[in-house]
């Protein structure tokens, strides 16, 4: 094993949740970069292991204290060994719970909130004598303080990236904690996110999500003063040369403007693919959960969407077993999803979050209708993303070529669906978005194959960079 120099320390973290917590690590990874710190994929050799948490449902939150049990013991290894770990809670449970981490687990040494992660190279000096807490939302704007991943970071991380553009929550869905853990809604300005996404481009990346908890919510301003929506958004990355392909996730129903359905009829880039979370099917039922709009507006507006960009693909959201719900209620949600059609989608079981208005709501479902929704709900959605699959046979879609395959001489991508295709191909191919023939499916990914024509191109590709 090669000798760490004494001035380096390794870092691991690890990441619960949602996508803008996998954005929030690696910039927690890029501000302590500069002192020191360096990640690594082995926990049990890590000086500093950081939780970057999940609140949204009661397991999520859970996981984490019997994580910080399993870390206690490996700490105790490292110092029999003479070596120590700082162990540190990040993300939404570190915002909800603050100081009742440290009661509960007195074994961590730093508690900190989404909003602090610019202060976080100050907070570990700090916690060298005594515990830290910090979940105060300031004013300042984290994004300007938080540096930028080094290039050669940026290319490691791979062809596509997240970039958060908007972080919290203004809406107040009755079950939810967001609005608690992220604060109110932020946008950041459009030039910090054009730069972020120039960078990311010269650095090699092909795909860009959009992030926030309320991503089509975004109005950030811009060198005038001017507020400018998603969609504008949208049109202005389209400019940057370089950039291929561009998502967004997660759109409130409310939010999906006209600008931004023009954006998917004009801009090719824009993936006709779109996570558009509903809850429920049931109109009582989403006003009781403070969604602000009923099942017949969001089948108009998917009509409307699909008028725009008619291969449009949806996914969704779904929480069975909200107080209140009926029989009659979930089978609203269930002729819902087959009137969408949904390529993908996520179901829960409604989990009570202390401190929400649904926690304080009587005709709380029982655990076992809860179940056996879930099960109903998750067997349909099953055979819709099946179906979704077998549909894609015989197409011929553009794949991103991102990774060296499970086998040798193959290779996976993903399709504009997000769909994982694998196909026959050398390496030389990551990196270029390619026409692939749609010839089988998978368990969770589709299969293809190059057409003959990409094949010789490509072969003349390869030659074209070894000459
Ligand atoms: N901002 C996103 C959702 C963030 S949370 C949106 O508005 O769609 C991701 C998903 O978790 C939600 O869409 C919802 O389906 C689920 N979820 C949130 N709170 C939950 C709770 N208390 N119980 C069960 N599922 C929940
Ligand atoms: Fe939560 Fe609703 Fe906000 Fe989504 S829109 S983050 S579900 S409160
Ligand atoms: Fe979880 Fe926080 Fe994301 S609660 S879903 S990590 S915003």
């Amino acid at each position: 094993m090669t000798e760490t120099p004494h001035n380096t320390k390794k870092l691991f973290i690890k990441t619960y949740g949602c996508q803008m917590n996998v954005y929030d690590s690696d910039r927690m990874a890029d501000a302590l970069a500069p002192h020191g710190y360096e990640t690594t994929a082995e926990i049990g050799e890590a000086d500093l292991v950081l939780l970057n948490t999940c609140h949204i449902r009661e397991k999520a939150s859970e996981k984490v204290f019997s994580e910080l049990g399993r870390l206690k013991i490996l700490r105790e290894a490292r110092r029999a060994n003479g070596k120590d770990m700082k162990i540190g809670v990040a993300g939404c449970v570190a915002q909800a719970e603050g100081e009742e981490i440290i009661a509960r687990s007195p074994v961590v040494d730093l508690v900190f909130g989404p909003q602090a992660y610019h202060r976080l190279p100050d907070l570990i000096v700090k916690s060298e004598s005594g515990q830290v807490v910090d979940t105060d939302f300031p004013q300042e704007d984290k994004f300007e303080h938080l540096p930028a991943a080094r290039k050669e970071v940026t290319i490691k991380r791979g062809l596509t990236a997240f970039l958060t553009v908007q972080e919290g929550c203004d809406k107040f869905c009755s079950f939810c904690v967001v609005p608690y853990t992220r604060g109110a809604e932020v946008s950041r300005p459009v030039a910090q996110v054009i730069a972020e996404a120039r960078g990311l481009v010269e650095a090699g990346v092909k795909e860009i999500t959009l992030l926030g908890q309320n991503v089509n919510a975004y109005h950030g301003l811009d060198q005038n003063g001017r507020s400018v929506g998603l969609g504008e958004l949208a049109f202005l990355l389209a400019k940057i040369p370089g950039l291929e392909r561009l998502r967004y996730t997660t759109s409130h129903p409310r939010d999906m403007d006209d600008a931004l359905i023009a954006a998917h009829r004009d801009l090719p880039l824009l993936m006709p693919y779109l996570h558009l979370p509903v809850q429920s099917g049931s109109d009582p039922i989403l006003k009781a959960m403070n969604r602000r709009h009923t099942a017949a507006e969001y089948l108009t507006l998917i009509e409307r969407i699909k008028a725009a960009r008619p291969d449009m693909a949806l996914s969704g959201d779904f929480i069975v077993g909200f107080p209140g719900e009926t029989e009659v209620d979930f089978e609203a949600t269930l002729a819902m999803v087959r009137e969408v059609g949904y390529a993908s989608a996520f179901s829960f079981k409604y989990s009570l979050r202390p401190g929400t208005p649904g926690a304080e709501l009587a005709d709380q479902v029982p655990e076992e209708i809860k179940a056996e929704r879930l099960a109903r709900l998750q067997e349909l959605i099953n055979a819709q993303m099946a179906a979704f699959n077998r549909s894609c046979v015989g197409r011929t879609l553009p794949v991103l070529i991102e990774r060296p395959g499970r086998n040798a001489g193959q290779v996976g991508g993903r399709s504009p669906y997000l769909q994982a295709v694998h196909l026959e191909g050398s390496g030389d191919l990551i990196g270029h978005i390619l026409p692939v023939e749609i010839t089988g499916v998978g368990k969770n990914s589709i299969e293809g194959k190059l057409s003959r024509d990409t094949q010789r191109k490509s072969a003349s590709l390869v030659e074209s960079r070894v000459a």
